[in-house]
């Protein structure tokens, strides 16, 4: 009821007749649900989580697991998680929660807008006592997510301390693919990468990528563009990306995936990460008053 009243309140203020509008989404959480003559898609609130996006006349580009756990508090398994301030587990703190608040967070929406023939959101996190719990930066996110014929997802953070901050960040993005035996990653040929799976030894990358088993890298100092080549599903996904300059690259496999309660023992075949970073050695610094900004634009075409 409250989530209802919520909702249509949501609405009064953000909808835009025919074409964007707050619905109820899985486990009563809202969500923003966008329909275009170029694209479909939808964002949670909690989490500023975008779990669907679908040009038209194409399949589904995202993954969500059939799992999901889908409350309040807990991230969604799939879409694209938001992982900040810092990505897996936080260093000096084994306690807190793994790839940061913010996918977990209930994120301000701030405005719902048309954009030629897309529409745009727009999302806010800032600190408050609950964050500075975890992380003790004074900041302000500002997350764009541009629905049409491509996907463009903007993540900026504004430092409002008095000091520099250091942090990770992610748009964690789960691809549905028709199988990950014949999917391949190419653009990352001769990439340093650092092997999680194997002690974070590192390597370097020749050829496409394949995955032949569990995959969890890091590659650094990534080019602009990447592209997830799909013979199955008949499509090329180009992941371009910028001001993130490594590029995690993930796949559970038969043992993890089995082992993830919110995650189907068989979903690994169909869907990979590919994920624009800030991670690692390749963290950002950002000085006092200042802003940064990480984009992704994602974009389909038959292979
Ligand atoms: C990937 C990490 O990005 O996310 C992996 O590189 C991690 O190490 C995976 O297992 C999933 O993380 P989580 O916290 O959503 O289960």
């Amino acid at each position: 009821m409250k989530a209802m009243a919520t909702i249509a309140e949501l609405n009064r203020r953000f909808e835009i007749p025919g074409l964007a509008r707050i619905d109820e989404g899985n486990g009563g959480l809202p969500k923003v649900v966008v329909t275009t003559a170029e694209a479909a898609g939808e964002i949670y609130l909690p989490g500023a989580h975008v779990t669907s996006w679908k040009p038209s006349g194409r399949e589904e580009v995202l993954f969500v697991s059939a799992k999901s756990r889908w409350e309040d508090g807990v991230a969604i398994r799939g879409g694209v998680p938001i992982c900040f301030p810092w990505f897996g587990s936080k260093q000096d703190d084994p306690k807190a929660p793994a790839h940061g608040f913010a996918r977990t967070r209930a994120w301000d929406l701030q405005s719902v807008e048309k954009d030629g023939d897309s529409v745009r959101v727009t999302m806010i996190l800032e600190s408050d006592e609950k964050t500075k719990k975890w992380w003790p930066a004074d900041f302000r996110s500002e997350y764009r997510v541009i629905f049409g014929r491509e996907l463009r997802m903007e993540l900026t953070m504004k430092n409002l301390g008095a000091e520099a901050v250091r942090f990770e960040e992610a748009l964690h993005t789960y691809f549905r693919i028709g199988d990950i035996e014949k999917a391949r990653v190419q653009g990352l040929d001769g990439i340093k990468y650092t092997d999680k799976t194997d002690a974070r030894c590192e390597k370097m990358q020749q050829g496409d990528v394949l995955i032949t088993a569990e995959t969890d890298r890091e590659y650094l100092d990534t080019p602009h563009a990447v592209e997830l080549i799909d013979p199955v599903m008949g499509r090329k996904i180009g992941i371009a990306n910028q001001n993130s300059r490594t590029t995690v690259v993930w796949n559970p496999w038969v043992k993890k995936a089995a082992a993830m309660s919110d995650f189907g023992d068989e979903e690994w075949r169909q869907m990979i990460c590919v994920e624009t970073t800030n991670v690692s050695q390749l963290a950002v610094d950002v000085g006092a008053g200042c802003k940064h900004q990480m984009r992704a634009k994602i974009s389909i075409e038959n292979s």
